[in-house]
């Protein structure tokens, strides 16, 4: 009889207790599909009287609800599951999904290294503002008033003042300035940062860049402590086998003043396009610091004596990686930047 049918398949349907998908899935294959026991009763009903059809249509029909329901909840139910086992129990072996890292600038990487060398050595790093007036970037710096680079052309200014004018420094050499007219000798310290000068901006120059300066200053400092230093600097930042010279030089706020050039990290020596055929390519400026300097600082020329260095970040940095052209520093190509190295902290 189909009215027993239905109350034993509600019964089971009832009773309806999955344990998982497979037993969801068997359900479906049971009841719902074309040739399930749904349609199957559904067929029965039209087999029967009039009379019974009246009873049976209603029950009928709740018994189909009944078994949609059930399995559109035990659906549910196993979704959900589902979906956490797989979280769980993930494939641990399965490599980590990576997210990608910026790089260092390669100006920066340099910086850094030239940093730690000179800490090695006992220096501090120092900093100064890049507007400066003109006693901590000229004056105090030796320069005379018609000196050229206080032309219009080399330097950026930012306001007239009578006598003291403010512009971007045109080099750190304005950093030895302020430290030392804030205390006592010894002094020992390097100053990075960036400079500005008014260029026309090519492959070679640009209207701003980076240096770094250094400077000593103590009782019985001498151009062979100069000469050392900066020997040890350039042996551990290009190698052991690297060669130095000094040449004779000028600069307003050293005496005697020298260039260094050291033998081509390209060619080693053997003369090629960047050294100019020469084997040597010059990296800074050096010297003892004026006594006119260390006066204008309040340090007693008569007791300290110092040296000074200079050096363009850009360069060292060209020379290490073989750039040829300094707009690529500032231009934020990322085809460029992202060859260099990636630091995770
Ligand atoms: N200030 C110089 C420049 O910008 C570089 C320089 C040369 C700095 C000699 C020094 C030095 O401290 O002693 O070209």
């Amino acid at each position: 009889m189909l009215q027993d049918k239905i109350k034993q398949f509600t019964a089971e349907i009832k009773g309806f207790t999955p344990a998982s998908v497979v037993d969801v899935e068997n359900f479906r294959l049971k009841f719902l599909v074309a040739k399930g026991i749904v349609k199957a009763l559904f067929e029965e009903f039209k087999t029967v009287s009039a009379e019974e059809k009246r009873t049976l249509g209603k029950i009928l029909n709740e018994f189909k609800q009944l078994a949609e329901q059930t399995y559109s909840h035990a659906q549910e139910q196993f979704a959900d599951t589902e979906k956490k086992t797989q979280r769980e129990e993930g494939d641990l072996t399965l490599p980590g999904e990576g997210f990608q890292l910026g790089s260092r600038h390669p100006l920066s990487l340099v910086r850094k290294e030239i940093v730690e060398i000179f800490k090695k050595l006992g220096f501090i790093v120092t900093e100064g503002p890049e507007i400066e007036d003109d006693w901590h970037n000229f004056s105090a710096l030796n320069f005379p008033p018609e000196h050229p680079a206080r032309d219009m052309q080399d330097t950026f200014f930012v306001e007239k003042k009578d006598g003291n004018d403010i512009a971007l420094r045109t080099h750190t050499s304005s950093v030895q300035v302020r430290l030392m007219e804030m205390g006592k000798p010894p002094f020992r310290a390097i100053m990075p940062g960036r400079v500005y000068r008014n260029e026309a901006i090519s492959a070679r120059a640009h209207c701003f860049f980076h240096q770094v300066e250094g400077l000593y200053v103590d009782e019985n400092v001498s151009f062979a402590d100069l000469k050392q230093t900066l020997f040890h600097f350039v042996q551990e930042l290009y190698g052991k086998d690297t060669k130095v010279r000094f040449r004779p030089s000028y600069f307003p706020f050293t005496e005697p003043s020298a260039e260094m050039d050291i033998s081509c990290t390209i060619c080693k020596g053997a003369g090629c396009q960047l050294c100019k055929q020469s084997g040597w390519v010059e990296i800074l400026g050096c010297g003892m610091v004026d006594p006119n300097v260390l006066e204008n600082c309040g340090i007693d020329s008569k007791i300290y004596s110092g040296f000074a260095f200079g050096m363009g970040i850009e360069r060292i940095t060209n020379l290490k990686y073989e750039i040829r052209d300094l707009r690529l520093f500032s231009e934020n190509d990322v085809r460029f930047l992202s060859q260099f190295e990636t630091e995770l902290v």
